[in-house]
């Protein structure tokens, strides 16, 4: 009788889980679902241009390394989905084009496989399609609040032989979720038991909303290997949650949602006041849409960029649409590494910028902060 209970509530888990997967990539295919009012700021960095580059472009080496793997460019898919049968559709594609370039992925929460082995192959294709590319395992903060056991962490980075484990946080997107858990209690001790007990680099994540410098600094008193910043400006996730709440007939929610769509760090400010109080390697990520703002982001000091929206819908086609998208911003950025006479990351990481505007603001206020 218990067992029939405890099987039935797991079906329906999985059944949630599930259908959120689905609703989650539907809406971000077919919404607006992009900050309204708040902009990255990278709009406010500009890099020199260089009329005497003294290179060519042909010689110009973009490749990179993150956590000790090697990388053709400072680009990784970032994390998306798992779980549903379309997710399956979309982590095939996308492994596939990564391998093909010589870049990164990462997975959605893996949350799903946990309860239920039949969806551990959604995960496990992206491995199967890229047997040598970076790709990063990815649990949430709610889960380790709730105490997920280091076992069942393990046993997700061994399904798809994990470079990394990410660990998204997301108390913005649980406030708004009609099913969320803004259970966030003793998350940084579960991440220093984490760094501490699985034997890959963890990175902690944002999910679009930017990490302050304040967090920086506690992840790395865990030891943390790296922090991926998905600031403010690209896709929001209370906007993704006000549709389900709209459909939902949550009022409460929806209010919510509206409240909180632009909520957040702008990215690059994010990318500064991390990079002035910390010496932890950084993804920027969130609302990068382009090379150039790749290239402003790894001058302003990031390991790697990331993005997650714009992928979506090739990664819905083929494998093919995947990498023509990639291709063509990783032409951007190689142009842009042109056009500042950077040959190589190392020097692009050295390349002069200014900052103007409202980005001009967060940085005096990173300046004088005190951590
Ligand atoms: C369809 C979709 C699903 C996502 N699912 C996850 C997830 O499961 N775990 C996670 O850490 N981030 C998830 N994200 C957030 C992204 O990894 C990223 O941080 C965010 O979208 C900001 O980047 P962007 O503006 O380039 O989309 C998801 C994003 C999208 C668009």
């Amino acid at each position: 009788m218990d067992n029939d209970h405890d099987d039935k509530s797991k079906k329906d888990k999985i059944d949630i889980i599930m259908k959120r997967k689905e609703e989650h990539i539907n809406i971000c295919l077919d919404q607006p679902v992009q900050a309204k009012s708040v902009r990255t700021l990278f709009s406010d960095v500009k890099l020199l241009n260089n009329s005497l580059p003294e290179i060519d472009y042909d010689d110009i080496d973009t490749s990179t390394s993150f956590l000790g793997k090697k990388f053709s460019a400072p680009f990784m898919v970032g994390a998306m989905t798992g779980g549903a049968e379309l997710a399956k559709r979309i982590n095939s594609n996308i492994a596939e084009a990564v391998e093909e370039l010589g870049l990164g992925m990462a997975l959605g929460s893996q949350r799903a496989a946990l309860y239920d082995k039949a969806l551990e192959d959604t995960y496990t294709i992206a491995r199967k399609n890229a047997p040598n590319a970076f790709i990063g395992a990815n649990i949430g903060g709610a889960q380790i609040s709730a105490g997920m056991k280091i076992d069942d962490i393990n046993r997700l980075i061994e399904m798809i032989d994990a470079d990394a484990l990410y660990v998204h946080l997301n108390p913005t997107q649980e406030i708004v979720q009609p099913e969320g858990e803004a259970r966030y209690k003793n998350v940084m001790e579960g991440i220093s038991m984490i760094v501490n007990s699985v034997k890959k680099p963890v990175i902690a994540k944002e999910v679009g909303f930017g990490i302050s410098p304040m967090v920086a600094k506690k992840l790395e008193s865990t030891k943390i290997d790296a922090v991926e910043i998905a600031g403010m400006g690209g896709t929001s996730y209370a906007a993704v949650e006000w549709y389900r709440a709209k459909e939902m007939g949550l009022e409460q929610k929806v209010d919510l949602g509206n409240l909180f769509w632009d909520w957040g760090i702008p990215t690059a400010a994010s990318l500064y006041m991390i990079k002035r109080h910390s010496k932890l390697p950084l993804v920027a990520s969130g609302g990068i849409r382009n090379g150039v703002e790749m290239a402003k982001a790894m001058a302003m000091g990031a390991s790697l960029t990331a993005m997650a929206l714009p992928i979506l819908r090739p990664a819905t086609k083929s494998a093919k649409d995947v990498k023509d998208f990639i291709s063509k911003l990783l032409v951007e950025f190689k142009s842009a590494m042109f056009l500042v006479g950077a040959k190589n990351i190392d020097e692009l990481r050295r390349v002069p910028f200014v900052i103007t505007g409202e980005l001009a603001i967060w940085k005096d206020y990173a300046d004088k902060l005190v951590l």
